[in-house]
């Protein structure tokens, strides 16, 4: 694992602190999710669920989990033998690729890419094989995809809406994914933990198009969600991973001898928050979307093009009309200059130069918290 460090994360935290500045480096939400949600794990914890959970997760959760799946996408999940509730999708991650994966194979990865996903590679023994998402439009370019693929091609990640870009994967992008993992026999593991999180200009209007439910991939697909993102505990760890219960029962052999469980109280919380109405969700990302619209208009007040995002809280913003070719060395400089943090995108590269002056910015924050950010970005402007 050497070269896979402090996080760029604890970095840019310990520097906002020390500056006083807004943190929207790191991505999490500064208010919790829906109360009933947060009722049911105190409930559970005083009903006394407190204990080892189920290996594969409690039946409740696993049965909210297909509900949920046949509800929004019209997907047929088996929750006993083809859902396994996991320690977040960061685990239902790592568990899938060291369950899959065998030194020498290879995994495609899509960069910028959630730093998680080349740990887990590493861990497993595999090597990865990138293919760059560039920007403005941070589209796939089909060339390069097809490049990325070969004869030792074990696991395609597919992550949309995407993390950092916020861009939102068209449907023949995903189509693409799914004709080059059966050429060459890959397995899919698609990370969709924003699943809930697309704005409604975007191009699929608002609507989440899992991997698994396009034509020949649910029988090759993983997919992962978790519910740190649509309902705003992401220190609850509560994540998931279904697909075919062949692949399910590999990834399951892992998962038993990393974590074996977690988060016993707060599984039947997620499910009952998984069970909550349609337009629990909607609100979520109509919220976000206002939230985006005001970062991106604090961020373009300040003399930045921020490139809007179509899902996700996070929007990128190109240092270079600042002076800085460097995103690092922007955020370095940002919380002094700005009293606002950021994280630099190249740190998601594996190519140096891709992302080299893109920055991004979180906006999953209170809208006071957006405001002083957008007050204090304008000294960018002035400066
Ligand atoms: C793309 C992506 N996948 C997975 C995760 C982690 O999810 P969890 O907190 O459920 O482990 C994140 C968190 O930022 C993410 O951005």
């Amino acid at each position: 694992m050497q070269g896979f460090g402090t996080t760029i994360f604890a970095e840019m935290t310990a520097l906002a602190d020390a500056a006083g500045a807004i943190n929207l480096g790191q991505g999490f939400p500064d208010t919790d999710g829906p109360t009933s949600v947060l009722d049911a794990a105190v409930d559970a914890i005083r009903s006394g669920r407190n204990q080892y959970p189920p290996g594969p997760g409690v039946p409740e959760l696993r049965a909210a989990i297909a509900e949920h799946q046949r509800r929004f996408y019209g997907l047929e999940v088996d929750p006993d033998r083809e859902v396994l509730v996991t320690v977040g999708a960061t685990e239902a991650i790592a568990a899938s690729l060291l369950a899959l994966c065998e030194p020498g194979d290879e995994v495609v990865l899509m960069e910028p890419y959630y730093d998680s996903y080349a740990a887990s590679v590493a861990l497993a023994g595999a090597t990865r094989r990138t293919v760059v998402l560039r920007a403005p439009d941070f589209r796939v370019d089909e060339a390069q995809l097809r490049a990325a693929f070969t004869d030792r091609t074990r696991v395609v990640v597919v992550n949309s809406p995407h993390n950092p870009t916020g861009t939102v994967l068209s449907r023949d992008e995903l189509e693409l994914v799914v004709r080059l993992a059966q050429e060459h026999d890959a397995i899919i593991v698609s990370d969709e933990v924003y699943e809930h999180l697309l704005f409604s200009d975007g191009p699929t209007g608002g609507r989440h198009v899992p991997v698994a439910t396009l034509p020949g991939a649910a029988e090759r697909t993983l997919t992962i969600s978790s519910a740190g993102k649509t309902f705003s505990v992401t220190g609850w760890k509560v994540g998931w991973v279904h697909g075919p219960a062949e692949l399910v029962d590999a990834v399951r052999a892992v998962k038993q001898f990393t974590t074996f469980v977690g988060s016993g109280p707060f599984q039947p919380a997620v499910a009952t928050g998984l069970r909550l109405p349609d337009e629990v969700f909607t609100g979520l990302a109509h919220q976000l979307q206002g939230k985006r619209d005001l970062l991106c208009g604090a961020l373009t007040d300040a003399g930045l093009s921020p490139m809007v995002p179509d899902g996700t809280y996070f929007v990128l913003v190109d240092g270079a009309p600042l002076g800085y070719e460097d995103g690092l060395a922007l955020c370095r400089d940002l919380p002094r200059l700005a009293g606002v943090a950021a994280v630099p995108v190249r740190v998601f590269h594996d190519d140096p130069e891709a992302g080299r002056s893109l920055v991004r910015f979180a906006f999953c924050k209170k809208d006071e918290v957006l405001h002083e950010a957008a007050a204090r970005l304008s000294r960018l402007r002035r400066g």
